[in-house]
């Protein structure tokens, strides 16, 4: 059985395009495989606290965790790792905010990028160990940023470093991209980022 992690993070709810192909691409997953788990992980209605003095005691500390609160904040951080290490597909819907991923999706890449859980220092350098997922990003812009503007796009890079960074190689992205240029190119955006799900789907091996 498949286990698909969906991990949601515009603050538009549901007139979000990401959201909206996302969604579509785990309706097309789940359609393939009946028998899919799906985790819904919404970033933008249950927002994680940014990481803090005790997060870092905590998951960073020598001694561990110490008080309730730091005990509190790793058993939030490893439930996350957990989640995401069960994962077979991880399904990111990533608006474009300010250049770059929503602060809600930065946080929750705090909390999973654990030392020795999730990525680990060896003599050849950093080693991913989140390995053997597949990742599709869906990513939702105003402006477009596959063309001429790509060194304005600190979003699709930076999640493509970050995810390389613990292991997860196997990236496919979709843009909506253009959103703000009127209905009529949103409409076309979202047609052509909806085929493009469908594509991608339809090219995964049978789970
Ligand atoms: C606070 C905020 C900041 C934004 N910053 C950018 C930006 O830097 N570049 C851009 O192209 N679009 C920007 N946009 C537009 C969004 O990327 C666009 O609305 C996109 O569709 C959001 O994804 P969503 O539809 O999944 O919510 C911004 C939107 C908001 C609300």
């Amino acid at each position: 059985m498949c286990n698909i992690l969906y991990i949601s993070s515009s603050p538009r709810g549901s007139a979000s395009y990401s959201n909206q192909v996302a969604e579509k691409v785990i309706r097309d997953l789940r359609a393939k495989d009946p028998d899919a788990s799906l985790t819904v992980r919404d970033l933008a209605r249950e927002p994680l606290p940014h990481i803090d003095d005790d997060f870092v005691a905590a998951t960073r500390g020598a001694q561990g965790p110490s008080t309730d609160r730091q005990r509190t904040i790793l058993a939030r951080s490893d439930a996350l790792v957990d989640e995401l290490l069960a994962a077979d597909i991880v399904v990111i819907a990533a608006p474009m905010i300010n250049f770059s991923v929503s602060t809600t999706l930065k946080s929750w890449f705090d909390y999973v990028a654990r030392a020795g859980r999730t990525f680990r220092y060896s003599e050849a350098g950093p080693q991913g160990l989140v390995t053997a997922k597949r990742v599709i990003i869906v990513s939702a812009s105003g402006g477009v940023y596959s063309g001429e503007n790509a060194a304005f796009d600190f979003q699709v890079p930076w999640l493509r470093n970050m995810l390389g960074f613990l292991g997860m190689t196997n990236v496919e992205v979709i843009r909506v991209e253009g959103t703000a240029l009127g209905p009529q190119a949103a409409e076309q955006a979202l047609a052509r980022a909806s085929d493009q799900a469908s594509d991608i789907v339809a090219g995964l091996a049978a789970a």
